[in-house]
């Protein structure tokens, strides 16, 4: 939509009729639509029902003043030209009017032609001052996209969609709703001082929003817009405009924006349908990936899960392990100021660590006496079999090394490869810890449960030795901090 080729429209405010009546005739021979009021409150109502690009006022009328309207003007709507005009001009009422923001001034009697060309200026610098809006909105749309872009948890990217949104068209209040897996449209965030959740439940939004869904067009509406659709108002009475966008990947419908302004502000303007259109754009790409990559990464935990499940099955003493140290393995990884798609990883290795147990005898497994040394390296393999079994599997690739060094010892005395220190992956001295206080504190075939108490000081003992010290010491802070207690 382009507002030049649509017809501006003048109020024109003046206690004198026929002052009005000659201008109005006037303007509308220069192509423009007119309103007219003789007065300020009159003036109030007409700017509250109608669509006004431009105000012409009077100053000197009874009651609201022409100076009075100015400020209220300027207060909804800042960039709204308003041209000031009176009888009885002085410096200081022209000084005050252009401080107050009046365009321009004129006094009485003036030329027809001086007014045309003063308005001709005003509606040009309006359109300069909102292309260089344009400008500083589309260089901070481009951070807010990027922004967007780079957001992969689901509530946060809604969020983060909903606010940007607000900011940059400078709503009231805002909902942004989402098709849901049964394809009804559900609400996803709300947004707004005066606004409930259940404000945007009402029948005039249910409505609209399904409308732009299924239209795939968005809507602009104002209080001056008429009725849209048959048996419902317009426009909700307490909103002066509004925008309902639908959001669009390139195949459907995934949700629709409703933002809303209220009846003290400016309306919305085409400008900002277009600001809301890049937002939007950007926005339906990224909620759907996210969408997707939570998708794949359920379906990743729920084959990891039952891959974990599939080792506990032959050794009911385990039970609950493996979901114990990821539980554990995903609070020292954040303690210790892991990004996020590492603590995923670890997550993933706390719970498929002990895959390679799969290829185990279960009479060793199970055994509740002390194993023979034999028995003991026939367990030992376990870390290199587990390896070998997910190196295979694309998607597990990244956790051999967690997997497979997850028994070595910092000083070097574990196995399978008798690493030491830093040669030893992060990830994998993260699950040592985990792994040995999950299994102390746990029956075992050939020794009950050590306590909490007990199991800390062997950790600290270990300390440099079989663990990390710098593990050790977070997951005493930790513990201490009540963030993790054990309890199956
Ligand atoms: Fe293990």
């Amino acid at each position: 939509m382009d507002t030049d080729t649509e017809k501006k429209r003048i109020l024109i405010v003046d206690d004198e009729f026929s002052i009005c009546e000659v201008l109005a005739q006037f303007l509308k021979k220069d192509g423009y639509n007119v309103s007219m009021a003789s007065n300020g409150e009159e003036a109030i109502g007409i700017i509250g029902r109608e669509n006004i690009d431009m105000i012409i006022s009077d100053i000197k009328m009874p009651g609201i003043s022409g100076v009075d309207l100015l400020k209220r003007v300027k207060e909804s709507a800042p960039s709204m030209p308003v041209l000031m005009t009176t009888g009885f001009p002085t410096l200081d009422t022209a000084i005050e009017a252009l401080k107050l923001g009046a365009y321009d001034y004129m006094t009485k009697p003036f030329h027809l032609e001086e007014i045309g060309e003063k308005v001709r200026r005003a509606f040009n610098a309006k359109k300069l001052q909102e292309e260089n809006l344009l400008f500083s909105k589309l260089v901070s749309l481009h951070e807010v996209t990027k922004e967007l872009t780079a957001t992969l948890e689901v509530h946060e990217l809604n969020f983060k969609f909903l606010d940007y949104s607000m900011n940059m068209v400078k709503a009231d209040g805002g909902a942004l709703l989402l098709i849901d897996q049964t394809g009804k449209l559900a609400i996803s965030e709300t947004s707004g001082k005066h606004f409930s959740p259940e404000y945007w439940l009402g029948k005039i939004w249910v409505t609209l929003s399904r409308h732009v869904a299924q239209l795939h067009e968005p809507l602009l509406l104002t209080a001056a817009s008429p009725p849209l659709i048959e048996d419902l108002p317009s426009i909700p009475p307490e909103a002066g405009s509004l925008i309902c966008f639908p959001l669009k990947t390139a195949s459907r419908v995934i949700g629709v924006l409703n933002l809303v302004r209220t009846k003290e502000h400016d309306f919305f303007s085409n400008l900002d349908l277009e600001i809301i259109n890049v937002l939007a754009s950007q926005a339906s790409i990224a909620i759907e990936n996210v969408r997707l990559y939570s998708n794949i990464r359920d379906n990743y935990l729920k084959t990891i899960r039952a891959f974990a499940l599939a080792v506990e099955a032959k050794d009911e003493y385990t039970h609950g392990h493996s979901e114990n140290v990821m539980k554990y393995t995903v609070v020292l990884a954040k303690h210790l100021g892991l990004p996020d798609h590492e603590i995923e990883l670890v997550k993933y290795a706390g719970l498929l660590h002990d895959i390679g147990k799969i290829g185990i005898s279960e009479n060793i497994l199970n055994k509740p006496g002390k194993l023979t040394v034999q028995e003991f390296e026939e367990i030992k393999k376990h870390p290199e079999l587990g390896a070998r079994i997910i190196s295979d599997v694309p998607f597990l690739k990244s956790l051999v090394p967690m997997v497979l060094h997850h028994h070595e010892f910092y000083n070097g005395c574990g196995y399978p490869l008798k690493i030491a220190g830093n040669a030893i992956p992060f990830g994998a001295r993260i699950l040592s810890v985990a792994d040995a206080f999950e299994a102390m504190t746990s029956d075992r075939p050939y020794r009950k449960s050590l306590s909490q108490e007990v199991a800390i000081n062997i950790l600290i003992e270990e300390q440099g030795k079989q663990f990390d010290p710098q593990v050790v010491k977070a997951f005493l802070e930790i513990i201490h901090a009540g963030k993790v207690s054990h309890g199956r």
